[in-house]
């Protein structure tokens, strides 16, 4: 399991996990999206997806994981769905959220890849959904407030997750080089003030293709394969698979 946070919102974690979702699918991963975004949830939008039933249903009770899961014939991959217009993640009861989280666990076991879109905010749901994830990438871009919120994502994570294996991406990069110095001024704070080092796991270019496909709810990679965007997030979906092998060799 793979979570997809920030600390501040709308960096381009949806855009993120959906493209990063559908990059394993082209890399013959069986791969599900799951939107943990409840209350804003925003996968189904990005992908033009019409679900019937949704996590709302699940975190109610009155449905189990197998029965809200669609397969988005565009990607080839499952998604469950998030809950727009209900209370968010944090008012689920922490006992409800951890047989939710225990019940995801066993069911991405019939995946190769499940990608977690994430909320905005660090509270301790979202740390949790994390914490159990194998990888937790967080996202930023180089503005300030992106890069603060970051920084404190990472540490509320360093301390109460300390095994976890948190890494970086940077999104919405001018070029890689810029993304290279956004990553450096994250990391120099969590070195200095941390005592640690998350790893740069990659930088995905500002594309204004990206809104575009938005705005299409077309996936990137099917809109625009070769743009720069899609190209950096299919690297990332590529480096998590050879750091898989390696560790397995
Ligand atoms: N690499 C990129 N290049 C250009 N635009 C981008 C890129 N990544 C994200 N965006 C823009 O950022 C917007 C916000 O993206 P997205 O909704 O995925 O953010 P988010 O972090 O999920 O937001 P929230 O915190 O509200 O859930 C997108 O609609 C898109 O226009
Ligand atoms: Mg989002």
């Amino acid at each position: 399991m793979i979570a997809v946070a920030s600390g501040k919102g709308g960096v381009g974690k949806t855009w993120f996990s959906v493209t990063l979702a559908h990059a394993f699918s082209g890399l013959k991963q069986k791969t599900l999206l799951f939107d943990g975004d409840l209350g804003m949830a925003n996968v189904d939008i990005q992908l033009g997806l019409m679900v019937a039933n949704d996590l709302g249903s699940v975190v109610a009770g009155a449905a189990t994981l197998n029965q809200v899961v669609h397969y988005c014939d565009k990607c080839r991959f499952d998604v469950i769905a998030g809950h727009s217009g209900s209370a968010g993640l944090s008012a689920v009861p922490v006992g409800r959220l951890q047989i939710l989280a225990e019940d995801l666990s066993l069911f991405a076991d019939t995946y190769d890849k499940v990608v977690l879109d994430m909320g905005a905010g660090a509270e301790k749901s979202i740390r949790i959904l994390s914490g159990m994830s194998g990888r937790v990438i967080v996202l930023c871009t180089d503005e300030p407030t992106a890069l603060t919120d970051a920084y404190a994502f990472v540490k509320l994570m360093a301390m109460q997750y300390p095994k976890c294996r948190v890494e970086i991406v940077v999104n919405q990069a001018e070029t890689l080089r810029e993304g290279q110095q956004t990553y450096n001024i994250l990391q120099k704070a969590c070195q200095t003030f941390l005592k640690i080092t998350p790893p740069l796991l990659g930088i995905v270019r500002r594309d204004a293709r990206v809104r575009d496909a938005i705005r299409n709810q077309m996936p990137l990679i099917t809109r625009y394969p070769t743009s720069e965007a899609a190209e950096d997030v299919i690297e990332i979906a590529r480096k998590i698979l050879q750091d898989e092998q390696n560790v397995q060799s």
